[in-house]
């Protein structure tokens, strides 16, 4: 029986991802006190920001050390990718998300493609290059569309679908140049799959996984998905394209071989697994993992949650989810994010953000992501600034709330899509 004993927890990020963690951790019974490191002025509401360098492991553990922290939560992938789990573990703090080698999964496009070709898990077919020669030879010889994407973290810049031959040489010119620095030192370049795509979240503890809900995102800046990519402009959970049935597939085809296989190497993965689904004609295939929650998928996920998250996450640290079933409430959430002029390029910082409180009144959660205090004012920071979230009956009722909410927020310079969830509401209708 896990000691029941009230926990101070430390929160690791500073996004709307870890502002909607800090609002579902500060409400468990199991939660004395929560602190966030760095956070932001959201996440400041739901406990005690920390200043902290979160790349300097040594800090981290001194400060868990200073405060008396039971528990660690990372929430980006770039301090588990960096081994802040297993810093953290070695010096006997406890802390959920997956070790350096396991966020290898998200870390290394070529180490997921290849554990998926050991252990036959759907995936596009692909190659891996160092040499520009060689991969610009396998693309005149390959067909179109084709997908050239950088190995390692590129935070959302290393995949290029590539409509033309001459767009796929450039890329990988561009990669292997040294373009995106040593994340592109090697390349990947695989078969274009053609289908809708869907999230699929699992809580894992290195042996099982627990379906963590499902969820759509919007990737292209625009409206009617055109523009370039962001992290994510919007987001509805569940996913209604991703049936029970096929939630199971994915469960048993490709989270579950990918769990067996990880702990077969030796490297066993516990934390949230984020497949990123392409629901093709031959049935759900893997685009790529995370090793972490999306964001903003996050910020849908935790709304519709009605479990403690805390006993959820430290079962999954502590390697023993069995017996672990999350409630979920009945309805659809929704979450549409307002973006700084010039997202995802350049960002115009600084103008102010006025009446989330009227948002708020209007039924809907505001997640801030990239804001900071600026005296009494609240200022933009960032590309993405705020999550507006709503639950509804249906997709149709959530986006209504959401958009009705997100009006009432006064930032002129601010912009969204306007057609968050719209693939759904079609389904709907
Ligand atoms: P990733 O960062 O790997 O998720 O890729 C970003 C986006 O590129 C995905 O959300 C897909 O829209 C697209 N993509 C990546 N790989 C493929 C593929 N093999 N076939 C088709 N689209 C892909
Ligand atoms: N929304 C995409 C991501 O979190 O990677």
């Amino acid at each position: 029986m896990r000691d029941q004993h009230p926990l101070t927890l430390l929160l690791i990020g500073s996004g709307g991802r870890e502002h909607a963690l800090a609002w579902k951790l500060s409400q468990s019974p199991r939660c004395r006190r929560l602190l966030i490191a760095p956070g932001n002025p959201g996440t400041a509401a739901h406990g005690t920001n920390l200043a902290l360098d979160v790349t300097d492991h040594a800090a981290v553990i001194a400060a868990c050390r200073r405060e008396g922290v039971d528990f660690v939560v990372v929430g980006p992938e770039a301090p588990l990718v960096a081994g802040l789990v297993d810093a953290l573990t070695e010096a006997g703090i406890r802390a959920f998300g997956p070790n350096a080698a396991a966020a290898q999964l998200e870390g290394s496009k070529a180490f997921t493609k290849e554990l998926c070709r050991e252990f036959s898990i759907p995936t596009a077919g692909f190659a891996r290059f160092r040499e520009v020669a060689p991969a610009l030879a396998h693309l005149r010889a390959g067909s179109i569309p084709v997908v050239v994407k950088a190995d390692g973290l590129a935070a959302g810049k290393g995949v290029v679908v590539a409509e033309t031959l001459d767009q796929a040489e450039a890329a990988v010119e561009s990669m292997l140049g040294g373009g995106l620095g040593a994340a592109g030192a090697e390349v990947v370049i695989e078969d274009c799959m053609i289908g809708e795509e869907a999230s699929l979240f699992a809580l894992c503890d290195g042996t099982r996984a627990v379906l963590l809900g499902t969820a759509q995102d919007h990737k292209r800046v625009h409206d009617g998905d055109k523009g370039p990519n962001t992290g994510g402009m919007g987001a509805y959970s569940p996913a209604p394209v991703l049936t029970p049935a096929l939630e199971s597939e994915v469960m048993e085809r490709i989270i579950r071989p990918t769990l067996d296989g990880m702990r077969a190497r030796g490297t066993p993965f516990s934390g949230i697994l984020y497949a990123g689904l392409m629901l093709t004609a031959e049935g759900p295939m893997l685009i790529e993992y995370n090793t972490r929650f999306g964001d903003p998928e996050c910020e849908v996920l935790m709304p519709r949650l009605v479990s403690d998250l805390v006993p959820l996450l430290e079962a999954a640290a502590d390697g023993d989810l069995s017996g672990l079933a999350p409630e979920w409430r009945d309805e659809v959430a929704l979450t549409v994010i307002m973006a700084a002029p010039g997202y995802p390029g350049t960002v115009a910082k600084g103008s102010e953000i006025r009446d989330l409180a009227a948002a708020e009144a209007a039924g809907a959660l505001v997640f801030q992501a990239g804001t900071k205090r600026d005296g009494a004012r609240l200022v933009a920071d960032g590309g993405r600034v705020l999550a507006v979230t709503a639950l509804g009956r249906d997709v149709r009722e959530a986006q209504a709330k959401a958009y009705a909410a997100l009006d009432r927020i006064d930032w002129p310079e601010g912009f969204c899509r306007r057609d968050i969830g719209w693939r759904a509401v079609a389904r709907e209708t």
